[in-house]
C-alpha cells in the first residue's frame, strides 16, 4: 500500500465522521443489578498488577489442574497463558452447571418459519446431546485430541452441540460460515488438514429451505483437487429422520448423524483434561492478501477471557435471556453465543434465519416471545431495522436492560435510534471493538461504571493497553484526538496463539510493524498491530475508523479485496479486477467491482453477470458486488499498480484528486462518466 492511499483512508473518514458527542448515563435500575459495580476494577487491572490481574478471569472457570504461571512471555510474540493448568471447555460450558441449573434453558432455538415453536434445550439435555455426539465422533471417525474437523453449519442447535462435542475430546473445530460456498469451505478444509466435514442437509433462509448438502459435494471435490482427502461427510438433518436435500447421498462417504446417534444413546464421554494452551478452535479470517488466516485460539486464556467479558461487559446473569443475533460462523458467535455465555450458565438464543424475515418486526416478536432482556447485534442490522421508519417509534414490546453492538463503527445517528427506540432510553449500550484474532472485546464501556458516548467504542477494557502509532512508529500522545494505527501493547488472554501452520505470517501480520527490536524478549517491545485506524479522545474513549489496509467490511464481515478480485478474475473475459468499498446507508459498506475487458468484448452485461456469479460461487453471497462496472482499462500507477483509491473515489462520488502522475490519466474521466454520467 502506498502512503497516499493510507492518508486518503484516514483523512476521508475523519473528515466525514468526527464530532464530539454528548454522554449518556446508564440507568440507575441497571446499575443496581449489575455484576460489575466496583469502581476499583480498573485499578485492580492497572499496569502494576499485570499480568496477575487476569487471575480474576481464570478463576471464573473450573480447572482440573490449577495453572502455575499466569503469563509465560519468554518467547515473544508467542505468549502462553495459564500454563500448567488443565481444563475442558465442554465441561466448563455444560457439566459444571448441572447441579444448579440442570433444567434451565441453555440454548433456545428459534426456527425461521414462525409456525415452528421455539425449542428450549436445557443444560441437562445439552449434556446428553454433547456426550452422545462426542461418542459418535470417537466411534465413527476415530477423532482424538489435536485432530481438526471442519464444520460447515448454519444456525441450528447442531452447531453448538458439535462444537462442544469436539471440545470435549480436545478435537479442534473449524467452523466455516454456513453462507460461504463449497469452494470457500474446501480452502479451509485443506488449510486445516481436516479429514472430516460435518454439515447439514438443509436450512431455512429468507423463506426458502436451502439445499446445503450440495455445498458439501463441491467442498469435498475441490478439497481433493487441492490435495486434501475428506474421508467422511457427516450430515445432520434439519428435520431428524427425514432427508431434506434433493442432492443424493454418496455411498461409503456420507452418513446421517441422526441415524448413527441411535447407537450412542445414553453414552457418556469423560471430558478430556486439556492443557490451557491446547488449541480449542480455528476461525478463518480474511487477510489482505489471498489466503484466509486460520486464527488459532487456545483453550484456557480464550475461555477465561470470553467468560469474564460476557459477565462484566454484557452483564449476563444466569436468570437473563440473552440473544446475540450474529452467526456462530463468525467469531462473535463463537465467543458471545456459545463459549462466553454458556461458560457463565446463561440462556442463549439461536435464531436460524434472516432478521428481517418475514418482516422488519421479527426480532422484536422473538424478543417478546422469549423475554429477551439482553440483545447483541451489529450496526448493519440496526441500520436495516431502522429503515422501517427512522423517525417513527418502533412498537416493540421488548424490554432490554442491555444492548451490545459490534463489527463496525456505528454512526451517532443510528446509535441514538438504537438507544431511544430499541432500548427505550433505558437499556445501556456497549459498543464493543475487537477482532477475530482478539478472542473477545478489547474496547467498550463497562456498563454500570462508564458513561456512554455515541460513535465511540469507549475506553480500553481492564488489562488492555492500547497505543496509537503514526506511520513512522511514533506513539501518538494519549488523548490528542489524532488518528493513527491502533495497537495493543500488553498481551491478553484472548489473543490468538498463531495462524494455523504459519507462525511467520502471525509474526509478520500482527507484530512486525511496530516491534522495537526483533531480538527482544521483553513483551513491551512487541505491540499487537490491529490494522485498524483509531483516535483516542481526551476522555480516553477510542473512536475506531475502520481498516487501515484494504479489507472490505461488508455488514460487519471482513472480506479481503484480493479474495474478491481473484474471484472476478476467474471469468475468462476479465483481464483485471478491483473491488472497492462503497458507502451505503444501510450496510455501511458494500463492494463494487471494476473489471477491465479486452476491446471488442461483446455483451458487457453478460460479463458483469458472470462476475457476480463468480463472487457468489467462490466466496459466497456475502461478497456479491452491488455493481459491476465493465471498463476498457484501469487507472494505474507507472509501476502498473491499479489505483483502487481512484476507483473508490469515483464510486463514492468523491473528488478523485490529482491523477496526473498516473500512467493513463485520461481513463479516469472515461470511467467517471460511465459510473456517474456526464
Ligand atoms: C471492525 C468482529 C468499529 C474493525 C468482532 C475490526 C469495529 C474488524 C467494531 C474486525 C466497533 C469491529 N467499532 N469497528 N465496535 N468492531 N470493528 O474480525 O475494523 O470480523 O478490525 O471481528 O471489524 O472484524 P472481525
Amino acid at each position: 500500500m502506498t502512503d497516499i492511499e493510507r492518508t486518503e483512508a484516514n483523512e476521508a473518514q475523519i473528515a466525514v465522521h468526527w464530532k464530539e458527542e454528548q454522554y449518556f448515563e446508564p440507568a440507575q435500575e441497571f446499575i443496581d443489578q449489575a455484576l460489575m459495580r466496583d469502581p476499583t476494577m480498573r485499578e485492580r487491572f492497572g499496569e502494576k498488577n499485570f499480568p496477575d490481574c487476569f487471575r480474576e478471569y481464570a478463576d471464573i472457570l473450573t480447572w482440573f489442574k490449577p495453572y502455575e504461571t499466569v503469563l509465560d512471555a519468554s518467547n515473544p510474540p508467542f505468549w502462553k497463558w495459564f500454563t500448567g493448568g488443565k481444563l475442558n471447555a465442554s465441561y466448563n460450558c455444560v457439566d459444571r452447571h448441572l447441579d444448579e441449573h440442570r433444567n434451565k434453558g441453555a440454548l433456545i432455538f428459534v426456527s425461521e418459519p414462525e409456525d415452528e415453536v421455539p425449542y428450549v434445550m436445557t443444560y441437562q439435555e445439552l449434556y446428553h446431546r454433547v456426550n452422545e455426539m462426542a461418542a459418535l465422533l470417537q466411534g465413527e471417525c476415530g477423532l482424538k485430541a489435536g485432530d481438526r474437523v471442519t464444520l460447515h453449519l448454519p444456525m441450528t442447535l447442531d452447531l453448538p452441540i458439535t462444537m462442544l462435542a469436539c471440545a470435549r475430546l480436545g478435537v479442534i473445530h473449524s467452523q466455516v460460515f454456513g453462507g460461504f460456498s463449497g469452494s470457500a469451505c474446501a480452502d479451509r478444509i485443506k488449510d486445516s488438514g481436516s479429514h472430516h466435514l460435518i454439515t447439514i442437509d438443509a436450512y431455512w433462509r429468507s423463506g426458502k429451505l436451502i439445499d446445503h448438502k450440495a455445498n458439501a459435494d463441491i467442498a469435498v471435490k475441490v478439497a481433493e483437487e487441492l490435495g486434501q482427502k475428506v474421508d467422511k461427510v457427516l450430515i445432520w438433518q434439519r428435520y431428524p429422520g427425514k432427508y431434506s436435500s434433493p442432492t443424493p447421498r454418496v455411498d461409503g462417504r456420507d452418513v446421517f448423524i441422526n441415524d448413527l446417534l441411535k447407537q450412542y444413546r445414553g453414552r457418556r464421554v469423560a471430558p478430556v483434561p486439556m492443557d490451557a494452551e491446547a488449541p480449542l478452535f480455528l476461525m478463518y479470517s480474511s487477510g489482505t492478501t489471498g489466503k484466509p488466516k486460520g486464527c488459532q485460539h487456545r483453550t484456557g486464556g480464550y475461555l477465561a477471557y470470553v467468560a469474564a467479558t460476557s459477565k462484566y461487559v454484557q452483564d449476563i446473569h444466569p436468570t437473563d435471556t440473552y440473544w446475540c443475533m450474529a452467526d456462530i460462523g463468525w467469531i462473535t458467535g463463537h465467543s458471545y453465543i456459545v463459549y462466553g455465555p454458556l461458560a457463565i450458565a446463561a440462556t442463549s438464543v439461536i435464531y436460524e434465519g434472516t432478521p428481517t424475515y418475514p418482516d422488519m418486526n421479527r426480532p422484536w416478536r422473538i424478543a417478546e416471545q422469549l423475554g429477551v432482556n439482553i440483545f447483541h447485534t451489529s450496526p448493519t442490522a440496526i441500520r436495516a431495522l431502522r429503515r422501517l421508519g427512522p423517525d417513527a417509534p418502533i412498537h416493540g414490546p421488548q424490554h432490554f436492560k442491555h444492548m451490545t453492538t459490534v463489527g463496525e463503527p456505528i454512526e451517532p445517528k443510528a446509535w441514538r435510534w438504537y438507544y431511544e427506540q430499541v432500548g427505550k432510553s433505558k437499556a445501556v449500550i456497549c459498543d464493543t471493538w475487537w477482532q477475530t484474532e482478539n478472542g473477545g472485546f478489547l474496547c467498550s464501556t463497562l456498563p454500570a461504571l462508564d458513561k456512554m458516548k455515541p460513535g465511540s467504542a469507549g475506553p480500553a477494557l481492564p488489562g488492555i493497553y492500547p497505543v496509537i502509532f503514526d506511520d513512522e512508529g511514533h506513539e501518538i500522545p494519549k488523548g490528542s484526538g489524532r488518528a493513527g494505527n491502533m495497537c495493543i501493547r500488553n498481551p491478553w488472554p484472548g489473543i490468538i496463539q498463531t495462524i494455523w501452520g504459519d507462525d511467520q505470517r502471525f509474526v509478520d501480520t500482527y507484530y512486525r510493524r511496530f516491534c522495537k527490536n526483533p531480538n527482544s524478549r521483553d513483551w513491551r517491545d512487541w505491540p499487537y498491530v490491529s490494522g485498524d485506524g483509531a483516535m483516542d479522545a481526551p476522555d480516553g474513549y477510542f473512536r475506531i475508523l475502520g481498516r487501515i489496509d484494504d479489507v472490505i467490511n461488508v455488514s460487519g464481515h471482513r472480506l479481503g479485496t484480493k479474495e474478491i478480485d481473484s474471484a472476478c478474475l476467474t471469468v475468462p473475459e476479465v483481464s483485471e479486477a478491483a473491488v472497492v468499498p462503497v458507502h451505503d446507508e444501510i450496510k455501511g459498506t458494500v463492494p463494487e467491482v471494476y473489471v477491465s475487458v479486452p476491446s471488442g468484448t461483446k455483451d458487457p452485461d453478460a460479463v458483469a453477470r458472470r462476475v457476480v456469479k463468480a463472487c457468489e460461487d467462490i466466496i459466497g453471497k456475502i461478497a456479491r458486488p452491488e455493481k459491476v462496472y465493465v471498463v476498457p482499462d484501469m487507472p494505474k500507477t507507472r509501476s502498473g499498480k491499479i489505483m483502487r483509491r481512484v476507483l473508490a473515489s469515483i464510486s463514492n462520488r468523491r473528488d478523485v484528486g490529482d491523477v496526473t502522475s498516473l500512467a493513463n490519466p485520461e481513463i479516469v474521466e472515461t470511467i467517471r462518466i460511465e459510473v456517474q454520467g456526464k
